[in-house]
């Protein structure tokens, strides 16, 4: 009998690839519930406009102290961790997806790393916003697949509610977000039909302003089409973090929504199409779609152009707003835990968002 060693190991060590699957998951929200009501202290807003417009109810905030994106990871790994039947010792890698991580560097995976006392793995860190868990999945996959790794732990978390502008100037997208965390660990399995079957990952970068975080960066007001004779020497010196940036709210996120809800409408669709057709599968075929939680208007819009029946799709974000990275894990995990995804079944995920970047997966459970 062959001596399997996964670690390190070239990929063509075997006459075989292993597939992954999700052997374990779990999930960490915030105990402090803020409700749209709660949300028109701060700003212009009511019930009935984010409720009508996004479907949201309530959404977790993080307390403003001690828990932070990388804390909120480390609780939803330490359940799938559990649930995978492992320890934190037999992890062979991080991944780590998020937008709001602890710190602008180093990123949140070697935090993890550090916070679960774990080997001295590789610790790797995605930015690609509300597409990162995919993202992120799919490295891990590639890894498992190569027989590189055997358990990597790949997480996604975000606490937003420390950058947004709780302002009327920021209504449009303050009231969507939402912090939270979850978590999977991936294994091998050698089960030619369980697993993930494949992942489909796109971007087109003409479009990343539209929704963004301008400040702090390294761009130096570039995308303005400002030439440099133009800004001042305060200016250039200030180029990085400035109180101009701060009072203008470069430092919180910008969207132009409706812009970015025409073209989610259409490559949510066409990515979850993508990975139905490369196996020759039609969307009859799904047992459950959990797209990211962007806004229920859009995961309605997906499940009425793919025909599916309103229990053939996954929508929390009534309760948790839209949480990036999270929304993807945090939805699988609650799926799970009530029941609705069995052993056997055809699951897909897709998400979309800044970048833009999109993607989906499709697993065998
Ligand atoms: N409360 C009350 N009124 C508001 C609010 C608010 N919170 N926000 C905006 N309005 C007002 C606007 O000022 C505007 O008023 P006006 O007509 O007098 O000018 C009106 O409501 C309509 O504003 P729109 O921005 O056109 O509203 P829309 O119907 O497009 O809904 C939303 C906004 C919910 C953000 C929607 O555009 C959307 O969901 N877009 C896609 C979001 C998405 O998928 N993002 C990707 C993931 S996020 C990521 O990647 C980080």
């Amino acid at each position: 009998m062959v001596e399997r060693s996964f670690v390190n190991c070239p990929f063509n060590q075997y006459s075989f690839m292993f597939h992954s699957k999700i052997a374990g998951i779990g999930k960490y929200v915030p105990k402090n519930v803020v409700t749209n009501h709660d949300l028109q202290k701060y700003m212009d807003t009511n019930d009935e406009w984010i409720q009508e417009r996004t479907g949201i109810q309530q959404r977790r905030f993080a307390d403003r102290v001690g828990e932070t994106t990388t804390t909120m990871g480390v609780e939803a790994a330490k359940i799938a961790i559990e649930r995978a039947g492992t320890t934190a010792a037999e992890i062979d890698f991080i991944v780590f997806a998020t937008l709001s991580p602890d710190y602008y560097f180093p990123g949140c995976g070697v935090l993890v790393q550090r916070a679960l006392k774990m080997k001295e793995i590789g610790a790797l860190d995605v930015r690609n916003q509300c597409s990162g868990f995919l993202y992120a999945l799919s490295v891990a996959d590639q890894f498992i697949k190569t027989g590189m790794y055997r358990n990597i732990l790949v997480i996604g978390s975000e606490k937003h509610s420390f950058g947004l502008d709780m302002s009327t100037r920021g209504r449009n997208i303050s009231v969507i977000f939402g912090d939270g965390a979850g978590a999977v660990v991936l294994q091998p399995t050698i089960e030619e039909e369980q697993g993930i079957l494949s992942t489909h990952l796109h971007s087109d970068g003409n479009h990343a302003e539209i929704l963004a975080m301008y400040n702090p960066g390294t761009h130096g007001n570039h995308w303005t089409e400002k030439k440099l004779a133009d800004f001042n020497e305060a200016e250039i010196s200030d180029m990085f973090m400035s109180h101009s940036m701060i009072e203008k709210g470069q430092n919180f996120p910008y969207m132009d929504g409706p812009a970015v809800f025409k073209t989610a409408v259409v490559k949510f669709p066409e990515v979850v199409m993508e990975a139905l057709n490369q196996h020759g599968l039609k969307p009859s075929d799904i047992d459950l779609l959990v797209p990211h939680q962007a806004n229920l208007r859009i995961s309605q819009f997906i499940q009425q152009h793919l025909g599916l029946g309103k229990e053939k799709i996954y929508n929390n974000i009534q309760k948790y707003g839209n949480t990036t990275a999270a929304s993807i894990p945090i939805a699988l995990c609650e799926a799970w835990e009530e029941n609705r995804i069995k052993k056997g079944d055809l699951v897909c995920l897709a998400a979309f968002g800044s970048g833009f970047t999109w993607a989906s997966a499709l697993i065998r459970w």
